[in-house]
């Protein structure tokens, strides 16, 4: 069925019977009366967990084709960008907010995407003739829904995924959210009769923030879990209502959550992000316990020495052989760029050592260097191994093309780069008639981030640019735009900055096509 603008609503015939309970409906309310603002989640992408499975050696169905389900997909801001940026995949949602789904199905309407089914319901209402499906993404769900929910999640996954398909469940993790437990403990109850959210979150952080500054001035354990409770008092809001304050929030053991995938025939594959893949970074005895263990007791200890609290977890059918630990070799295909965190860190890094120094250190500086200048883009593996061997003293180890590799997968498994199956190349340079990806185009009038060409959320907050950000479709000339742009900062009452600036940072955050 479509709704006559691409963007198709689901076949009622063949859905499941449907599913009513308090529990449910408690949810519905909860995400009518504060709505959900999904962002990107870059990990969730086809392309990104493809590249994490061909890293460990499993073969992933091609990112370009693939047939796509996100569970709560909310109001789209993860899907739709995904479904714009992939015309030759396929891509169904669903979600129980039907507000946001029209949302969700606006946007898509908005963008033209004609690749995507929406469908607003409960999961266990799911038509049975949607798979099968390459990917499976379920952000956001599974410690906050009911246990038959999370069941039906899984059920799905294994009715549904093609036989070598790959899901991505993200969830909240103990032993660390024991530790989040501590201020939902205390908070929770002193505001959940408040009804009006803005209330309650306002009262959420008054009780945190107190109890923020007397715990840090008791003794012993007491200043640690201060931070807990300073950390809640200034988390976003929908977070804090949907996380921190939810009725309904159930972190898991990684162990549990693999057990509870398995009863459904799924297998635990790895973390779909690789910077947290189990590195072998600790004291020797550590080490060497640690590779003792097996893999997953190996992952229950690592929790516990990282305190972790979230996950992204990829689930494959059981019997598919099991993956081996990322390898240089398998990474030496593929392209590296550099992480967000990276870029953030390195605007307050001394400058680069000048050329003469060919030392290992003053090469990776240099290295880093100029992936951070090169980012959101990547550059292929085989040519950032020739800039390494050419800046590099001749006959030093970094010269050898397979320690240059090993060199990159290190940065890669300690989140300084991040490894891409496929390349990332937003335009350096702005054309004559600029043209950016179409989702931030929607989304900066709307919202105070935007979606780039690597599926990052950026934070986009500048009035000015929200409003010139929409014009750049490349229909308008460089000199209509800086007219326009004119126009908009005499609106707001801002100071009128070259066209050229604004473009320089469209570019530099990776938004601009051509
Ligand atoms: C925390 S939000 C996550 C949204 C989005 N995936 C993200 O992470 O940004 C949880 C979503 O799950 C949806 N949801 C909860 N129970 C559901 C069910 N039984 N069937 C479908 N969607 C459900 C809610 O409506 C809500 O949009």
């Amino acid at each position: 069925m479509d709704d006559g603008s691409g963007v198709k609503a689901a076949e009622a015939s063949n859905a499941r019977p449907t599913a009513h309970d308090a529990t449910t409906d408690a949810i519905r309310h909860s995400y009518k009366a504060f709505p959900y603002d999904s962002r990107p989640c870059p990990t969730s992408t086809p392309a990104r967990i493809a590249t994490v499975a061909r890293l460990l050696g499993v073969e992933a169905p091609d990112p370009a084709r693939a047939r796509v389900l996100e569970i709560a997909c909310s109001d789209g801001g993860n899907l739709v960008p995904m479904a714009c940026a992939t015309p030759g995949g396929r891509f169904v949602g669903i979600d129980l907010a039907s507000e946001a789904v029209e949302v969700a199905r606006g946007m898509a309407r908005d963008l033209g995407v004609g690749n995507l089914t929406l469908i607003d319901g409960d999961l266990r209402n799911l038509p049975s003739d949607l798979g099968p499906f390459d990917y499976i993404v379920a952000h956001g769900f599974h410690s906050w829904v009911p246990p038959e929910v999370r069941v039906a999640m899984f059920d799905t996954m294994r009715t549904n995924l093609a036989p070598d398909g790959i899901a991505f469940v993200s969830h909240n993790v103990m032993p660390g959210c024991a530790l989040r437990g501590i201020p939902w403990s205390a908070v929770r109850p002193q505001v959940m009769d408040i009804e009006d959210p803005a209330r309650r979150i306002a009262e959420a952080r008054a009780v945190a923030g107190r109890m923020a500054t007397t715990m840090s001035r008791l003794p012993g354990m007491a200043v640690a879990v201060a931070e807990e409770f300073r950390d809640l008092a200034e988390r976003q809001d929908i977070v804090l209502v949907h996380d921190d304050l939810a009725s309904l929030n159930q972190p898991v053991y990684l162990r549990d959550i693999a057990a509870e995938a398995a009863s459904h025939g799924l297998e635990w594959l790895a973390d779909a992000d690789p910077s947290r893949h189990v590195a072998y970074a600790y004291d020797e005895p550590m080490n060497r316990w640690l590779a003792s263990l097996d893999r997953m007791a190996r992952e229950h200890v690592v929790d516990h020495l990282r305190l972790r609290r979230y996950r992204e977890s990829l689930f494959v059918h059981q019997g598919r052989p099991p993956g081996a630990p990322m390898s240089p070799e398998r990474l030496g295909a593929m392209h590296v760029a550099a992480a967000n965190s990276t870029v953030e860190r390195h605007a307050s890094l001394p400058a680069p050592p000048a050329a003469g120094d060919r030392s290992g250190p003053a090469v990776q500086r240099r290295l880093l260097d100029r992936l951070v200048r090169l980012h959101p883009s990547s550059a292929p593996v085989a040519e950032v191994v020739g800039w390494i061997a050419g800046d590099a003293a001749p006959g030093s180890p970094l010269a050898d093309p397979p320690q240059a590799r090993q060199l990159l997968l290190s940065a890669c498994a300690t989140g300084v780069f991040v490894p891409l199956g496929w390349p990332v190349d937003a335009n350096r340079v702005a054309g004559e008639r600029p043209c950016v990806f179409a989702p931030a185009r929607w989304q900066a009038e709307r919202h105070e981030y935007v979606v780039n060409l690597r599926h990052d959320g950026v934070v986009f907050t500048d009035a000015v640019q929200r409003r010139l950000l929409p014009l750049l479709d490349g229909t308008r000339t460089r000199a209509e735009l800086s007219q326009a742009l004119a126009r908009i900062a005499a609106d707001l009452g801002k100071p009128a900055r070259p066209l050229g600036e604004h473009l320089a940072h469209f570019t530099s955050i990776g938004l601009v096509e051509r």
